[in-house]
């Protein structure tokens, strides 16, 4: 499908300080958008970004009907513009939708549409080492109806927002006891708005206790480690790597899939498994929990240092140097540099 391009005359872009963007706070240019109408996806176009009339009855504000994803640009070495494993995000942003209801969008032109808005905004990413520009697809039901059932028409968007390199520093979870993010049947496994609006009251109570993100465990028997807020988990016990199994209930991250592949590359052994929060807590007294690391698009991998579990406190480890090597290859191949999984897409 041609893709429309209607430029900007009025770009923001000499305006933005580089070197102190607040995050998630600044938006290109343009954005990519395309409709659901009649049962088919149509007029898929470049143009500047602009607020989107909303009807008051547009399906996604009342049931919920809306989906996204995560992912990003960033420059090789050549300052050219490269994407991550694009067709990953494009097949997640499907499930998603057959899980909410909602009419797939073609793979192709979703990665075409994200390598037509990045080319137009290549010189939005940040020229600092570390940086990228985060892109966010996302659809939604905008079909104005009351009544409970799938709408009719639906707006697919990508937007972008240019991120400075982001400098992770150890992260403390709140393991939840209460409050649960999925269940089995659920839509846990859905990149669904509902999941992160869920999480967003236990996220605030996590933090009020001093905590930085809450590491969710099963609806059943608040036993097992799911996941944690954006982020998926790994352990390192006794030499070996254990994350939790894809049950349905957690996000199919794909820096997760991206981790698992890096350390098997690098000899170690990786076993998807379920995980009891109390199995942690006694590797930790015995010793032989070595690192603990969340896994995600805006974060890499984030090193865990700390879990809370009601009263007891489970100590991890003051440095995680087997996730520190994983992200500084990952930054690598994303920076291209060699790249053995042929993982990047370049834009142009
Ligand atoms: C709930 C949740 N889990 C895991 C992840 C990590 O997924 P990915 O590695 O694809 O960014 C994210 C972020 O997208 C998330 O929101």
């Amino acid at each position: 499908m041609k893709i429309e391009v209607t430029k900007t005359t009025n770009s923001k872009l000499a305006s933005i300080d580089f070197d102190n963007i607040p995050l998630g706070r600044t938006f290109t240019d343009h954005m990519f958008i395309c409709d659901y109408e009649d049962g088919k996806w149509q007029n898929p176009r470049v143009e500047p970004l602009a607020m989107i009339p909303t009807h008051p009855a547009a399906m996604a504000l009342h049931y919920g009907q809306a989906i996204f994803e995560g992912m990003k640009s960033t420059l090789s070495r050549k300052r050219e513009p490269l994407l991550f494993r694009p067709y990953e995000n494009a097949a997640r942003l499907n499930a998603s939708a057959e899980r909410m209801g909602m009419p797939a969008f073609p793979e192709d032109l979703f990665v075409d549409g994200l390598k037509a808005l990045v080319s137009m905004e290549q010189d939005w990413i940040p020229p600092v080492d570390g940086s990228a520009l985060y892109l966010r697809p996302f659809m939604y039901a905008d079909e104005p109806f009351i009544g409970m059932r799938a709408a009719t028409s639906y707006k697919f968007i990508i937007i972008g927002s240019p991120a400075g390199p982001f400098f992770t520093k150890p992260v403390k979870l709140w393991a939840e006891k209460h409050y649960i993010r999925a269940a089995s049947g659920g839509t846990g496994e859905a990149k669904a708005a509902g999941n992160y609006a869920a999480a967003i009251r236990p996220t605030e109570i996590a933090k009020s206790k001093g905590y930085d993100q809450v590491l969710w465990l099963d609806a059943q028997e608040h036993a097992y480690i799911q996941e944690v807020g954006t982020m998926n988990i790994f352990f390192k016990v006794d030499g070996n790597f254990i994350t939790p199994t894809l049950d349905g209930s957690v996000l199919h991250g794909i820096t997760r899939k991206s981790v698992i592949d890096v350390l098997r590359h690098k000899g170690y052994t990786v076993t998807e498994r379920k995980i009891s929060i109390q199995e942690i807590k006694e590797a930790a007294a015995q010793g032989t929990l070595e690192e603990a690391f969340g896994t995600g698009t805006a974060v890499g991998i984030a090193h865990i240092q700390e879990i809370g579990w009601g009263d007891d406190v489970i100590p991890v480890s003051t440095e995680f140097p087997v996730g520190k090597a994983v992200n500084d290859m990952l930054n690598d191949i994303k920076t291209g540099g060699e790249d053995p999984f042929n993982w990047m897409a370049p834009v142009l």
